[in-house]
């Protein structure tokens, strides 16, 4: 497939992201502008200079500056705000459907309200159903390097807005933070009904994801990268049919993998795991959900049906009801017989 054929495909598929942090689709422009009008004054002196310092070695390298940029975000609006423009970007990138995570610690930590973000974010996002007919779901994230009681305290907080999140997850600083860490406020979420997911194996080792499996009873893992070390994990995954949420992007600017051609996603898919594609955070690494799946394509030579199936999966894994699945999969389905290719 030539160049300006694989992206015109890709362009036009209906897509679902699973795997993006709100606060990574922080645009620098957004953020010198949402400065400005809380009065900070960020470290940087343009979205140049800023952009520049987007050069990382590492999980925690990226999450200094991650961090970093949310400290801007104060009000109400700057939430919805931030939401808003990831929903009319991805919208152009033809994304229908959106699981996002948003870090409530983030900000409450620094003495903002959890009513305060999530009623930005979720103003949002039904103004993108509404406008934009992107179906979502809400996932609060812990933080994993900060206590588990820290993480019952968010538990809290954040069941009065029970019915506006979909479930939990867990990120940050992977190595030393296992899963075990957080074993009792993931049991006590789902007392509250809220559905579990993990980020493992991006940098932690393929133990990090049995962890996430066996203690956390997570129904999907994010990233999961390193699953490919453990045979019998692998088998595990495929049986019970447990999606990972992989991020070429952020791996390749992570170093979680040198160059694009070593992305596992291929073998991943020739072993029949429910491999997907997005991501994370694309403000920072530069690339939305097209610009994902067009890169890892090219450079691993996918093909027609290895694309298509990484679009299945995604909706496959969602947490869409079985009929908008379907719906969802017919359309992918159809879409792609109208490509001879
Ligand atoms: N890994 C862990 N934590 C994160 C990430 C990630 O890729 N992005 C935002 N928080
Ligand atoms: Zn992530």
């Amino acid at each position: 497939m030539d160049a300006s054929n694989l992206k015109t495909l890709i362009e036009g598929i209906p897509k679902a992201e699973l795997h993006l942090h709100i606060e990574g689709s922080f645009e620098p422009e957004l953020m010198f502008k949402i400065a400005k009008r809380n009065s900070i004054s960020l470290d940087y002196a343009s979205v140049e200079s800023l952009k520049k310092a987007y050069k990382f070695n590492n999980l925690q390298e990226f999450l200094d500056i991650y961090y970093l940029g949310a400290q801007v975000l104060i009000h109400e609006q700057d939430f919805f705000d931030l939401t808003w423009a990831y929903l009319t970007k991805v919208h152009s990138q033809n994304v229908v459907h959106a699981e996002i995570f948003f870090d409530p610690q983030t900000h409450t930590e620094r003495g903002i309200e959890f009513g305060t973000v999530i009623n930005g974010i979720y103003k949002a996002l039904e103004k993108g159903t509404e406008e934009l007919n992107i179906s979502f779901k809400l996932i609060m994230s812990y933080l994993r390097h900060l206590s588990e009681e820290e993480a019952f305290k968010t538990l809290e907080q954040s069941l009065p807005y029970k019915d506006w999140i979909a479930g939990v997850g867990l990120d940050s600083s992977e190595m030393g933070n296992p899963p075990s860490k957080f074993e009792k406020v993931f049991k006590a979420s789902a007392n509250h009904g809220y559905k579990l997911v993990a980020h493992a194996g991006e940098e932690g080792p393929s133990e990090y994801i049995r962890e996430a499996l066996d203690l956390l009873k997570v129904v999907r893992i994010d990233h999961g990268n390193r699953c490919l070390d453990d045979d019998e994990l692998v088998e595990r995954l495929i049986n019970e049919n447990i999606a990972l949420t992989l991020c070429p992007f952020s791996n390749l600017e992570l170093k979680v993998i040198q160059k694009m051609e070593d992305h596992p996603v291929a073998k991943m898919l020739d072993r029949g795991l429910l491999a997907t594609i997005h991501s994370d955070d694309p403000a920072y690494f530069e690339g939305y959900m097209n610009e994902n799946y067009y890169e890892t394509a090219k450079a691993l030579n996918l093909d027609k049906n290895q694309i298509m199936q990484l679009a299945i999966n995604a909706f496959e894994a969602s947490w869409l009801s079985t009929e908008a699945k379907e719906k969802h999969i017919a359309a992918v389905t159809e879409y792609f017989d109208t490509w001879d290719l």
